[in-house]
């Protein structure tokens, strides 16, 4: 597993990260969450053994990463923000130098590099030089790197970043297939692949968490939680006075026409069953009725805004 134990990071006197403490399990897929600035980065460096923390620890499966650097990082893939990579190598050539730093040699080193080049698609682009491959490209060519080893731990800082919604699908599909015994710390600024991937969030802000929970979890700290939209076909009379008086609920927001509702529940209270019989009683006709699971970038900036 991942330790992280009262690490921070300063620049001069700037505290970039400020004593964080968390644990991640094999199995866990950790959406690393944050503002711009907030320190994502730097702590990813530091549990990647990339930049030496100003105080704390990071230990991976025991190993601490500042102490046995060399067994620590053995055990880590690493995708850096931006995936940079030798730009004037080729891509094949480089992957085959990645594997040869990894000690993968032989037949090891071959069947590796054909598993990360059909993985990532780069049967096309293997004799090109990086710097003249689309930043897309760029990146897939990151995250084979990162994934060559076959690591038990990856970080993964910003993967998707600028590529194509097929990428993007193909990467997150990657990082599910990878999840079940292994650790994945990635961060985004993607919500939606919060859910996509993760089954846990941290959020950060100024160097500090502030928030640590399942996707679901967060969501449901939303002011949304389990509110239900519904959309009549027209603006019945006495509507939004009748759905206001259903138990459960605490508010009703209607749109100018009076036909789209947005109708906000009591805290653990969820008005879906009753609002659909008195939608059924009164014979009104509805063609939109769910319930909202709650919005995590709602949640974020909240949480963040908190923070600030
Ligand atoms: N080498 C450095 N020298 C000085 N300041 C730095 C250095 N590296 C990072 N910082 C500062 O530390 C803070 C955290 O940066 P970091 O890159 O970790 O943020 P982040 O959460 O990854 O942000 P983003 O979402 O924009 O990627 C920022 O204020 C940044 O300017
Ligand atoms: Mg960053």
């Amino acid at each position: 597993m991942i330790e992280v134990s009262h690490l921070s990071r300063r620049f001069g006197s700037f505290v970039a990260v400020d004593d964080l403490s968390f644990t991640v399990r094999p199995g866990e897929v950790l959406g690393f969450l944050g503002p711009n600035g907030a320190g994502k980065s730097t702590t990813m460096k530091m549990i990647a053994g990339f930049i030496a923390p100003s105080a704390g620890s990071v230990r991976i499966f025991g190993r601490d990463v500042q102490q046995q650097t060399q067994d620590a990082r053995r055990l880590i893939g690493y995708l850096p923000e931006g995936a940079p990579s030798y730009e004037d190598m080729r891509v094949m050539e480089f992957l085959r130098f990645i594997g040869k730093v990894r000690s993968l040699r032989g037949a090891d080193l071959d069947a590796r590099l054909d598993s990360v080049v059909e993985r990532m698609d780069l049967g096309g682009v293997l004799q090109q030089r990086i710097e003249t491959l689309s930043k897309g490209f760029k990146r897939r060519v990151g995250l084979a790197q990162a994934i060559l080893h076959d690591p038990q731990v990856l970080i993964l800082d910003e993967p998707t970043d600028g590529l194509d919604p097929n990428q993007k699908h193909q990467v997150r599909e990657l990082i599910r297939g990878l999840s079940d015994e292994k650790i994945v710390v990635v961060s985004t600024h993607i919500l939606e692949e919060v859910h996509a991937v993760c089954n846990r969030a941290i959020i950060v802000a100024h160097g500090r968490v502030v928030a640590d929970g399942t996707p679901a979890e967060l969501e449901s700290r939303s002011p949304t939680h389990r509110a239900v939209h519904l959309h009549l076909a027209e603006a019945y009379a006495g509507a939004v006075a009748a759905i206001a008086a259903l138990a459960g609920v605490r508010e009703v927001r209607a749109d100018a026409d009076g036909k789209r509702l947005l109708v906000l529940p009591h805290p653990e209270a969820s008005p879906l069953a009753a609002l659909a019989r008195l939608v059924h009683d009164r014979g009104w006709v509805a063609d939109e009725l769910h319930v909202e699971r709650g919005k995590l970038d709602e949640v974020f900036r909240n949480i963040t805004r908190e923070a600030a």
